[in-house]
């Protein structure tokens, strides 16, 4: 057995997807719909162990990874096990938590994504499931994009088309706040989800 291998068993998961307990080598920091994630401590690798039933998507994600190595703006890759992967840790915030902190996201940051969305395009992918926590600007102002796993997916996603409408009608706006509560954020993005916001359907 492996080290990442003896590290991600020590994640327990029960069947309600409440994580149970893990190795104190690892640092909870972010969870999703499908998993949790760590940082392996005193490294610069985050373990992201998928929830019991997104099992499947560990060696989905790999694969997607795999064909994006080489494009800066996606994390490497090291390892894939059968419910989890291992890929670079990104010290930084994802668009979410910016808006909440209120630091600014600026033109050149939604230009930049544009540009590492068509490089995964340009590889035969289709990314997917583009939304606010799914974008980094790390601590050196740079841009990340994690979570790929539906980049394979033929449907179409509009998420990140009508992301960059939003901000191009409202954020840049001189009277729009650049500081919102993660309640308000969440709130938003719940009706979005349901399509009750007018012009921002699917
Ligand atoms: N490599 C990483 N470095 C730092 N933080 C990360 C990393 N990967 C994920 N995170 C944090 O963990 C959160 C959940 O990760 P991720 O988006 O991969 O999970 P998911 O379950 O696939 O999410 P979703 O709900 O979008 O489907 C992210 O929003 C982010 O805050
Ligand atoms: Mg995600």
């Amino acid at each position: 057995m492996n080290t990442f291998e003896a590290l991600a068993s020590t994640v327990i998961i029960n069947k309600e997807n409440h994580l149970i307990s893990y190795d104190d080598s690892l640092q909870l920091v972010g969870t999703g719909r499908s998993a949790f994630v760590f940082k392996i401590k005193s490294t610069d690798k985050a373990m992201k162990i998928f929830f019991p039933n997104f099992m499947h998507l560990a060696k989905e994600e790999a694969e997607i990874y795999k064909i994006l190595q080489g494009i800066s703006y996606y994390p490497s890759i090291y390892h894939v096990g059968a419910n989890y992967i291992v890929i670079d840790f990104i010290d930084g915030h994802t668009l979410f938590e910016c808006m909440t902190y209120g630091e600014e996201i600026k033109i050149a940051h939604i230009k930049e994504i544009d540009f590492a969305l068509s490089l995964a395009s340009a590889r035969g992918l289709n990314p997917s499931d583009i939304h606010l926590r799914n974008i980094f600007i790390t601590s050196n102002r740079e841009i990340r994009i994690i979570d790929v796993a539906r980049f394979r997916q033929a449907k179409n996603c509009m998420q990140w088309h009508n992301l960059k409408k939003a901000y191009q009608m409202h954020y840049v706006k001189a009277y729009f706040p650049k500081k919102i509560s993660a309640t308000l954020l969440n709130t938003v993005a719940y009706l979005y989800k349901r399509g009750l916001i007018p012009f921002y359907r699917g």
